[in-house]
């Protein structure tokens, strides 16, 4: 088969569209035929290598995909051949681990494109048990869009979060893969919505998909805008993906009793904060870190009712890996880039 192989960490150019031999689905495995697979700034880490110290190479990165089914492992009852379908974008490998809730608490979570071979590739092998049978009539391409993004901010936004009808909430990052969900998230369980962008095309999008206001931090104040919006009372929940510096600013726009979810670093891993106004006003910052099957399930569910939509940024070959990742690197991303692996 064809995928974006790496042999080694580097810049974007140590993604190769090369042969590689196709997995056989192990007992309780499915193969699936990838149509689409979607791309996650985490992608761009791996492939840097600031994430995790060694893989074997080669490697192939990706966690999420579209798809149908293409071959059942031994022992796989329920699917059938040329299905569509959707693989977890994270899940245990170790069977032990399989009723652990959240499944992203198990030790042996992992995702594919980290602990086995990912999405960006013609075919991948997964556990029947975490594959989703894709009924929501979408094209692969946007579906593509959905597992990682949509499973891992319903979990932040609703079971972390705990975000509830006419909470404000405060999405860093809106246009983001992620904050575009979180958004729409947010708004499906009946919370009014503020999240930032850095551009006004990017504002634009995230109004599109249901933000109550936007705040554009190049030259607005994001603590003062919050708090007029709020009467100069604050956010109830802040969904941070962004990290460093900015993370000081989602704790400033939360209210007294408010609460952060930290879910990304992409200003980076370092944080201050003044611990005054955090312990004064009996604040919370809570950590995310992935999802459960049941995150995917419920998301996919309002896509079915049409209360969260996907946000394709643009289709690529997957021969252009590279790019799709150099797009990325440099933030030139609105929503998520989908691979498709068998485009020439
Ligand atoms: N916790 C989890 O389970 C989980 C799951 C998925 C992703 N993540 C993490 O969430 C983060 C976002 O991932 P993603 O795939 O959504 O990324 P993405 O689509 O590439 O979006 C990242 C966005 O961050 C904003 N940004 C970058 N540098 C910034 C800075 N210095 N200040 C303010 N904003 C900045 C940019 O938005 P603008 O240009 O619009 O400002 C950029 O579009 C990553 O750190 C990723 O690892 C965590």
């Amino acid at each position: 088969m064809k995928a974006a192989v790496i042999n080694q960490f580097g810049d974007t150019d140590v993604l190769k569209f090369e042969d590689i031999a196709v997995p056989s689905p192990k007992p309780g495995h499915i193969l699936i035929k990838v149509l689409a697979a979607g791309t996650n700034r985490l992608e761009h880490y791996l492939r840097e290598g600031s994430v995790v110290p060694e893989f074997p190479f080669p490697h192939i990165l990706g966690a999420d995909a579209a798809g149908e089914v293409a071959r059942l492992g031994q022992g796989v009852e329920g699917f059938d051949i040329g299905e569509r379908v959707i693989p977890m974008p994270g899940f245990p490998t170790d069977e032990k681990d399989y009723d652990i809730y959240p499944a992203s608490l198990a030790p042996s979570f992992t995702l594919p494109g980290l602990g086995i071979w990912g999405t960006y590739a013609q075919y991948i092998e997964v556990p029947a048990r975490y594959t989703l049978k894709d009924d929501t009539g979408l094209s692969a391409e946007e579906v593509a869009t959905l597992p990682m993004a949509l499973a891992t901010a319903v979990r932040a936004v609703k079971e972390i979060g705990n975000v509830k009808a006419g909470d404000k909430v405060l999405v860093q990052a809106g246009a983001s893969g992620s904050g575009s969900m979180q958004v729409q998230v947010a708004k499906a369980l009946g919370a009014e919505v503020v999240t930032t962008v850095r551009d006004d095309a990017k504002g634009e999008f995230a109004k599109s998909i249901g933000a109550d206001l936007v705040i554009n931090t190049r030259n607005e104040d994001l603590v003062e805008k919050v708090m007029e919006w709020t009467g100069g009372r604050g956010v109830d929940v802040a969904i941070d993906n962004v990290g460093g510096d900015v993370l000081a600013k989602s704790i400033d726009a939360i209210k007294a009793t408010g609460v952060v979810v930290a879910f990304g670093f992409t200003a980076g891993t370092e944080v201050t904060f003044d611990i005054r106004n955090f312990f004064f006003g009996q604040k919370q910052l809570r950590g995310s870190m992935g999802s459960d099957i049941k995150d995917l399930q419920w998301g996919l569910e309002q896509v079915k009712t049409g209360k969260i939509k996907p946000a394709l940024d643009r289709v690529l070959p997957l021969s252009q890996a590279a790019q799709a990742h150099y797009l990325i690197a440099n933030n030139q991303v609105t929503g998520t880039i989908v691979l498709q692996p068998w485009a020439e």
